[in-house]
């Protein structure tokens, strides 16, 4: 077995109603926050380079797409499938990864986002850098939310006005990463030189 992943592209539109058949066998769980796109939609994200897709020489093995929301200011990662048979070998970690590569690359400014009702996106967002956020932190961009509208939990998002779900909301602030990186190198820069200062009194040097 040879799973390659990489960003979708014309090869792929072969696969769109496989996608979408995926998709709509792990919607039908209610526990599962994934909402069912037309195969329009997931042809144009393929067209459009918003795609990434894994195979396995001729077959599908699993997808995600991400999309802009709010002139730019937040993408979001969402449609992630794998098939049942791939689940358990990392493939879902290598999606993620390649989708977050992508949205950084195309959207170096933008807060990335996704909602998810698994531990398993979950681990790998917060390996990724993300951070749970209630959901008045996401984007406004009703358009967004309204894709939510096809999935089979929608009834509870109405029911609390559109605050809470079973899913969880995660975001990657760049701003805030950036923040938090340069403070983590200032302590260990002060560290390291409180150290060395400690050995040069030590040893007189
Ligand atoms: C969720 C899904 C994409 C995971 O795919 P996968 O390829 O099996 O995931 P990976 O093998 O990359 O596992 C990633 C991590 O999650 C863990 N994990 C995988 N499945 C898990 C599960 N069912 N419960 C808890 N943890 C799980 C893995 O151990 C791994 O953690 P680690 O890095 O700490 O070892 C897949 O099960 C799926 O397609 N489910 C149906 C659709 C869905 O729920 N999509 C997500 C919508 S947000």
């Amino acid at each position: 077995m040879k799973i390659d992943v990489m960003v979708a592209g014309e090869e792929h539109l072969r696969f769109v109603s496989q996608i979408n058949d995926s998709i709509d066998e792990a919607a039908k769980q209610r526990g599962t926050g994934i909402a069912r796109r037309t195969d329009e939609y997931i042809a144009d994200k393929i067209n459009s380079g918003k795609a990434i897709i894994a195979v396995n020489r001729d077959e599908f093995v699993g997808f995600c797409y991400i999309e802009s929301w709010g002139h730019d200011e937040f993408v979001a990662n969402s449609g992630l499938i794998v098939r049942p048979q791939y689940r358990g070998m990392g493939v879902a970690k290598r999606i993620k990864q390649a989708a977050f590569d992508l949205s950084r690359k195309r959207f170096p400014n933008a807060k990335l986002f996704g909602l998810t009702t698994g531990e398993a996106v979950m681990r790998i967002n917060t390996d990724l850098g993300y951070e749970p956020v209630t959901f008045a932190k996401l984007t406004d961009d009703e358009q967004f939310w309204q894709g939510c509208q096809s999935c089979v939990n929608y009834d509870v998002l109405q029911r609390t006005n559109m605050t809470k779900c079973l899913c969880t909301g995660m975001i990657y602030d760049p701003v805030k990463v950036a923040k938090k990186k340069a403070m983590e190198e200032a302590a260990a820069a002060e560290a390291k030189k409180k150290s060395g200062s400690f050995w040069s009194r030590l040893f007189g040097k």
